[in-house]
C-alpha cells in the first residue's frame, strides 16, 4: 500500500457529529451578534506581512515567533493572518467606510495561524469568531460586548466563568509607565531571558507577558499599570466596571491582565474558564480598546473595541455530547428491491422539497441491516417499502419515539412525520 499523507501538525480534521456542535456554537454566536448590531465581514486569510508587524508589534511573540511567513512568486511578504482585528482595521481604512457611517460593528469567523507550541485547546490553524466596533469611545460600549458574551455563554450553559478587566493606559500614560517599568526591570536585566533582555530596550511592556518562568517571577513584583494611570483613563476604566455593574455582570479587576498584542489602549479584557478539559489553556475570550491603530496604520483617528472568542476553547466548555447535536433525519426509508428503491427516491424528493429530513438505503441490504442503520442514525420515523406497499399504495410508517405505527398513503407521507 502506498505510504498515506498525513494532516500538518497543529491543524485538525473536524467532521461528523463535532462538525455538528461547532456549527450550533458558531450558529449561536452569529445570531447573538446580529442581534446586538454586528455586521458580517469577511477578509482574506493572506495579507501583507507589514499589516501584522506594524498593528500587532514587532517585538510581541505573535509577530516574532509564530507568524506563517513567505515570499510570493512576485517576491512580497505574505503573512497567514494569525488574528482578525488587523485586518479589519485595514478593510475599515481602505473601503473609508468612516465616511459612509459614524459607528461600524463587525464580526468575522475563521481560522488564524500561529506556528505555537501545541498543547490542549491550543492550534497552529485555529478558529476565532471576533467582533470590532469602531466609532465609541464610551466606556459602556465595553460593558456592551462583555454582556453579549455572558449572555452567550449563559445561554450555552457554560459555567465556571470569570470575567477580568483592566486598562493597559491610553497612549499618554504609557511614558510614566514604562519609564517606571523600566527602572523596576534595570536592576534584574541579567536575570532577564534573551528575548526580554531585547524587549527590555525595545517595548518592556512585553515583558509582562513573557513565559519564561524567571521572567514570570521577576514581573510577579512589577509596578502595576493601573497605578499610572491619567484620571481620564481610570475615569473610563470605571466607567466600563459601572456599566458591568448595572448589568449585573460579575467581574474582577485584575491590574496584572495585559495583553500578548500590542495594539491595545485602554481597556482590556478576558473571559477565563476553570473547566479542566482547557489545560492551562484557560481563556476562552480575550478583546479590548485599541483607540490608536485604525490612525497608525493610516486612517482617521477612531476609538475601537472588540475581542475574540477561540471556537475550539468555546465549544470544548460547552456542555453536550456533540451527537446530541446532529440532525436525525424525519424519515428513513428502507426499499426491499430496484423498484422499490426508485419509487423511494420520489417520495423523499417530494418531502425534502418540503422541508423534512429524509435518508433513503441506496444498498441492496436486507431489511434487517437496514433497521439496524436507521436506529444508528437516530431516525425519527421508518418506512419500508417492499412489494406490498408498491402493489397497495400504501405504507406503514414507524415512530422510533413513541413506537407506535400508522399507515398512509405512499404519496403523502408528511402527515406522518
Ligand atoms: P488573542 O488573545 O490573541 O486576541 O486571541 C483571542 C482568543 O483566541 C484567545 O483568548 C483564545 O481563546 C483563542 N486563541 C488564540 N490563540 C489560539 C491558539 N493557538 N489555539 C486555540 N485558540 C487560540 C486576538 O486575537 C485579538 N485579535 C482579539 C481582539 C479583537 N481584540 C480586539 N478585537
Amino acid at each position: 500500500m502506498a505510504e498515506a499523507v498525513k494532516s500538518v501538525r497543529g491543524m485538525n480534521d473536524l467532521f461528523g457529529s463535532d462538525a455538528a456542535k461547532w456549527r450550533y456554537f458558531e450558529g449561536r454566536c452569529i445570531d447573538l451578534f446580529e442581534r446586538h448590531g454586528y455586521q458580517e465581514i469577511r477578509t482574506p486569510i493572506l495579507e501583507s506581512t507589514q499589516l501584522f508587524s506594524r498593528s500587532i508589534g514587532e517585538a510581541t511573540d505573535i509577530v516574532e515567533k509564530e507568524m506563517y511567513t513567505f515570499r510570493d512568486r512576485k517576491d512580497r511578504s505574505l503573512t497567514m493572518r494569525p488574528e482578525g482585528t488587523a485586518s479589519c482595521v485595514r478593510a475599515y481604512i481602505e473601503h473609508s467606510v468612516s465616511r459612509r457611517e459614524p459607528v461600524t460593528r463587525w464580526y468575522y469567523s475563521g481560522p488564524m495561524f500561529r506556528y505555537e507550541r501545541m498543547q490542549t485547546g491550543r492550534y497552529r490553524q485555529f478558529y476565532q469568531i471576533g467582533v470590532e466596533c469602531f466609532g465609541l469611545a464610551e466606556p459602556s460600549i465595553e460593558a456592551e460586548q462583555i454582556a453579549m458574551l455572558t449572555q452567550l455563554y449563559g445561554g450555552l450553559g457554560v459555567e465556571g466563568l470569570e470575567v477580568l478587566i483592566n486598562s493597559v493606559g491610553a497612549a499618554d500614560d504609557r511614558p510614566r509607565y514604562r519609564a517606571a517599568l523600566i527602572a523596576f526591570l534595570e536592576p534584574h536585566r541579567q536575570s532577564l531571558c534573551g528575548d526580554c533582555q531585547r524587549r527590555l530596550d525595545q517595548n518592556p511592556l512585553r515583558v509582562l507577558d513573557c513565559k519564561v518562568p524567571t521572567c514570570k517571577a521577576i514581573v510577579a513584583d512589577a509596578p502595576s499599570v493601573v497605578d499610572h494611570l491619567s484620571d481620564s483613563s481610570r475615569a473610563h476604566l470605571d466607567g466600563a466596571c459601572e456599566g458591568l455593574t448595572a448589568l449585573d455582570i460579575d467581574y474582577r479587576l485584575d491590574p496584572r491582565l495585559v495583553r500578548g498584542l500590542d495594539y491595545y489602549t485602554g481597556t482590556v479584557f478576558e473571559i477565563v474558564s476553570t473547566s479542566k478539559d482547557l489545560g492551562t489553556q484557560s481563556t476562552i475570550v480575550a478583546g479590548g480598546r485599541y483607540d490608536e491603530l485604525v490612525e497608525s496604520l493610516g486612517g482617521p483617528p477612531t476609538p475601537a473595541v472588540g475581542f475574540a472568542l477561540g471556537v475550539e476553547r468555546g465549544v470544548m466548555t460547552t456542555p453536550g455530547e456533540p451527537d446530541s447535536f446532529r440532525r436525525p433525519p424525519d424519515l428513513f426509508i428502507a426499499p426491499l428491491g430496484d423498484d422499490a428503491r426508485r419509487r423511494a427516491l420520489v417520495v423523499a424528493n417530494d418531502l425534502r422539497a418540503a422541508g423534512f429530513s429524509v435518508e433513503v438505503e441506496h444498498r441492496s441490504v436486507g431489511a434487517k441491516a437496514q433497521l439496524r442503520r436507521a436506529d444508528k442514525l437516530g431516525a425519527l420515523h421508518v418506512a419500508v417499502i417492499g412489494d406490498n406497499e408498491l402493489a397497495s399504495g400504501r405504507v406503514t410508517v414507524r415512530d422510533m419515539q413513541t413506537r407506535t405505527e400508522s399507515e398512509h398513503p405512499l404519496g403523502s407521507l408528511r402527515a406522518a412525520l
